[in-house]
C-alpha cells in the first residue's frame, strides 16, 4: 500500500482510514518519504481550535524551493519545469527546464537580497502570468521572504488596500502586459498605488511589452540588468516549518480583504500530496492549470505542488477568446495536454460558442479533467465530458479555498468514482462534517447541512495577516472545536458530498430551505440559457421569493423571453417542485463577475431588492458595464 499514491478503490479506503484513526503517523510517513529536510520535526501536530493555533512537523527545518527545484536537478536537471504559453499564439513558448528554473530562481533570490529584502519581509508581486511571476515567487520562498501575490488584473486601490495591509516593502511588477488583444499599463497602476504607500522602498520591474514608462529615480529598478550581475547561487535560508510562506488576500463577505496566512511545511507536503493523486499526475506527463498564479489555485497547483512533484507544468499568458474561442484546445494539442484543471465559467463562455472550436483540434492526449471555484452545474459537467473529455477522462471537481491550501474534496481518478455536481469523497486527513440548524453535527447520510471540517490538514491557513480575531470570528467561532468553511453542503446515501454554495446563498422561500445552485442547474438545463444566478428578495407572504437573473445564449423577442419565463419556470417545478419556481426573472447580456470568475451575487441582490444606492465597490469586477444595464433592466 502506498500512502503518497492512491491507485485504486480499495487503496483510497484504506489510507483515508488510516489517516483518520491516526492523522500524525500518516502525514509523519507522507512528509518523512517524500520531501527533503533539514532538520527532522519532533512533533507532526499540536492544536487548538478554540484559540485557534495549528502547527506541523514543529521543529523540522526545511526550505521549500530545495524540494521544488535543488533535489530534481540531479535526475532531471534538463527536462522541462514550465512552459510558456505567450499570449500570442505566433510568439514561441518557453520551454524552462529544472536547472534554468534554478539559475533564474538563485539569481532573482540573489537581486531581492541586494535590494535590502530579508527573512520575513514582505514582498508584494503585481506580474502577469509570465514566468517572472513563478521565479519572483520562488524566489521569495528561497531567502524566506514572505509574497503577497495580488492579481494583475486588480485596481490601483485594491493593490494599495492590499501592499499597506502587510506593508509590504518592495513590489515587482512588469512595464505592461498582454490579455488578448489589449495591452495594459501595469506599471502605471502601481505607480498610482504606490501614491498611498509608504512602506514600499523599491519597485522591480521586468520588460514585457517593451512600452516607454516613467521610472522614478532611486525606487524603481529595470528587472534585468540586475538579474545579469547576480550569481545564479543563493544558497537557501532554512526556515521553520510554521515560518509564513505567503500571504494571499480573498474576499470576505463583508470589510476588508482577508490576508490568509500559510505557512511552509504543512502547505507544502499537502499540496504535493494532492496533486499527485487528484491529478494522478506520472513523470513526463504535461500538466496544465488555467488558473492564474494571482489565486490560490495557481500558487498550490501552477507552483508549489506539480514542483515538488518533479512536474512540467504550464503557465499560459493569455484568455481563452484570443485569437479565438479556440485557443484552450490548440494549447492542448500543441504541448499534448495530460491533466487540464480550469473553472466552471470559463467552460460555460466556451460552451457557449460553435463546437468546431473543439473539435477542429486533437484533444487525444487529455487524461484527467478539473473543473474549480464553484459548483459546476450539471449542463456543463456534461458538456466537458462529452465534448473535452469525450467521455475517456475522468473529472475531478475539486472542493477547497484560500483558507484550505488544497484540494479537500475531490475525486480521484482510477480509484473513486465520479459524479456529475459532486465534489464526492474527501482526500485523505480530511474530516468534513455537515452541521444543522440547531448546531449540532448531522451524523446520517442523506442530509444537508453547513460544511465543517473537524480535525486539522497540514495545510490550514494560519491566521488572518494582523487579525487573528477576525480569524477567530469567521472561521473558529460558528461551530467549537472545527473550522466552518462557509459553505453548505449535502451528503448522499454512500458519503459523498455535493457543495450547494455559500451559506448565504441559500434562500429561506416560505419556510423552504432552496440552495441557489440546485435551481441554477434546472434553469441552465434550457436549451436556450447561457447563463443564471438566483437571488432572494423579501416578498409579503413567503418572507422570500426567487428573482433570477438569466444571460440567453441569443438574444430574443419579448414574447419568445414571455414563453422562455414559462419554460424556465416548468423546468424548475420539474426538477426541484414548484416551491422553487421564480418570481421574477430578467434576462440579462451579462452577469457581474469576480476576477476570478464567481458570480457576484451581493451586487444581484441589492439590485433585486432595490437597494441601489450602496452597491459597494464595482471596480474589482471583471466586468463592472454590465452593472448598469442589470440595474435598467430591473423588474
Ligand atoms: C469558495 C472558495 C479553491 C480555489 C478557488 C476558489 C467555492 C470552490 C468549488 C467546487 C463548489 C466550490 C466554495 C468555496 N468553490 N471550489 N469544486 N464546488 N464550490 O477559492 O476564492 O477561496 O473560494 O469557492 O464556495 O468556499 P476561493
Amino acid at each position: 500500500m502506498s500512502n503518497y499514491h492512491i491507485k485504486h478503490l480499495e487503496e483510497y479506503y484504506q489510507v483515508y482510514r488510516k489517516s483518520v484513526r491516526n492523522p500524525e503517523a500518516f502525514w509523519d510517513e507522507v512528509a518523512e518519504e517524500h520531501f527533503v529536510w533539514r532538520k527532522h520535526w519532533e512533533k507532526v501536530l499540536s492544536y487548538d481550535f478554540s484559540k485557534p493555533d495549528f502547527k506541523w512537523f514543529e521543529g523540522a527545518k526545511l526550505n521549500i524551493t530545495e524540494n521544488c527545484i535543488d533535489r530534481h536537478l540531479l535526475t532531471k536537471g534538463n527536462e522541462t519545469a514550465i512552459i510558456f504559453e505567450p499570449n500570442n499564439p505566433d510568439e514561441v513558448a518557453l520551454h524552462i527546464s529544472y536547472q534554468e528554473l534554478s539559475n533564474r530562481v538563485n539569481k532573482m533570490a540573489n537581486v531581492l537580497k541586494s535590494q535590502g529584502i530579508r527573512k520575513g519581509d514582505r514582498v508584494c508581486i503585481y506580474l502577469p502570468m509570465i514566468p517572472e511571476l513563478a521565479v519572483s515567487v520562488l524566489a521569495c520562498a528561497r531567502i524566506g521572504a514572505i509574497h503577497s501575490v495580488v492579481f494583475a488584473g486588480f485596481s490601483a486601490t485594491a493593490l494599495a488596500t492590499r501592499i499597506n495591509d502587510s506593508d509590504c516593502k518592495m513590489v515587482i511588477t512588469s512595464d505592461g502586459s498582454y490579455r488578448g488583444n489589449k495591452t495594459i499599463d501595469l506599471k502605471g497602476i502601481v505607480d498610482d498605488a504606490l501614491r498611498s504607500c509608504a512602506s514600499v522602498l523599491s519597485v522591480l520591474v521586468a520588460k514585457r511589452v517593451h512600452s516607454k514608462i516613467p521610472m522614478i529615480d532611486g525606487r524603481d529598478h529595470w528587472m534585468q540588468p540586475l538579474l545579469d550581475q547576480a550569481s545564479a547561487k543563493c544558497d537557501p535560508e532554512i526556515m521553520d516549518a510554521e515560518d509564513p510562506l505567503f500571504i494571499l488576500y480573498t474576499s470576505g463577505s463583508t470589510g476588508k480583504p482577508k490576508g490568509m496566512v500559510h505557512t511552509t511545511a504543512g502547505y507544502m507536503v499537502y499540496t504535493a500530496y494532492t496533486f499527485k493523486n487528484v491529478f494522478q499526475y506520472k513523470t513526463g506527463d504535461i500538466y496544465w492549470c488555467t488558473a492564474d498564479i494571482g489565486w490560490i489555485t495557481g500558487h498550490s497547483y501552477i507552483v508549489y505542488g506539480p514542483l515538488a512533484n518533479g512536474a512540467t507544468t504550464v503557465m499560459f499568458e493569455g484568455v481563452p477568446s484570443y485569437p479565438d474561442f479556440g485557443r484552450f484546445w490548440q494549447i492542448v494539442e500543441k504541448h499534448k495536454i495530460n491533466q487540464f484543471y480550469t473553472a466552471p465559467t470559463a467552460i460555460r463562455a466556451l460552451a457557449k460558442e460553435n463546437i468546431d472550436f473543439v473539435n477542429n483540434y486533437d484533444l487525444n492526449s487529455l487524461k484527467v479533467l478539473g473543473s474549480v471555484g464553484e459548483p459546476i452545474n450539471e449542463e456543463a459537467w456534461h458538456w466537458y465530458n462529452e465534448n473535452v473529455g469525450k467521455r475517456q477522462c475522468p473529472i475531478v471537481d475539486t472542493w477547497w479555498q484560500t483558507e484550505t491550501g488544497g484540494i479537500m474534496i475531490s475525486p480521484i481518478p482510477g480509484s473513486t468514482p465520479t459524479i456529475p455536481t459532486y465534489a464526492t469523497l474527501p482526500l485523505p486527513g480530511i474530516q468534513p462534517v455537515l452541521m444543522g440548524a440547531n448546531g449540532d453535527e448531522l451524523y446520517e447520510n442523506q442530509v444537508e447541512g453547513s460544511l465543517c471540517i473537524k480535525f486539522p490538514w497540514p495545510s490550514i491557513a494560519r491566521t488572518i495577516w494582523g487579525n487573528h480575531d477576525r480569524y477567530r470570528e469567521t472561521y473558529f467561532a460558528a461551530y467549537s472545536g472545527m473550522y466552518f468553511t462557509g459553505d453548505g453542503a449535502t451528503r448522499d446515501a454512500v458519503g459523498n458530498y455535493r457543495i450547494t454554495g455559500r451559506i448565504d446563498d441559500v434562500i429561506i422561500v416560505s419556510g423552504h430551505n432552496l440552495g441557489t445552485a440546485p435551481i441554477e442547474d434546472a434553469v441552465n438545463e434550457h436549451p436556450a440559457v447561457a447563463e443564471s444566478a438566483i437571488v432572494g428578495f423579501p416578498h409579503d407572504i413567503k418572507g422570500n421569493a426567487l428573482y433570477g437573473y438569466i444571460t440567453l445564449k441569443e438574444k430574443g423577442e419579448s414574447l419568445l423571453q414571455d414563453n422562455l419565463r414559462k419554460e424556465i419556470n416548468q423546468l424548475i417545478a420539474d426538477r426541484i417542485g414548484p416551491i422553487a419556481k421564480l418570481d421574477k426573472v430578467q434576462f440579462t447580456n451579462g452577469l457581474p463577475k469576480t476576477r476570478s470568475g464567481k458570480i457576484m451575487r451581493r451586487i444581484l441582490r441589492k439590485v433585486a431588492c432595490n437597494e441601489l444606492d450602496n452597491l459597494g465597490d464595482t471596480s474589482t469586477l471583471l466586468n463592472p458595464e454590465c452593472v448598469k444595464h442589470i440595474i435598467e433592466g430591473r423588474l
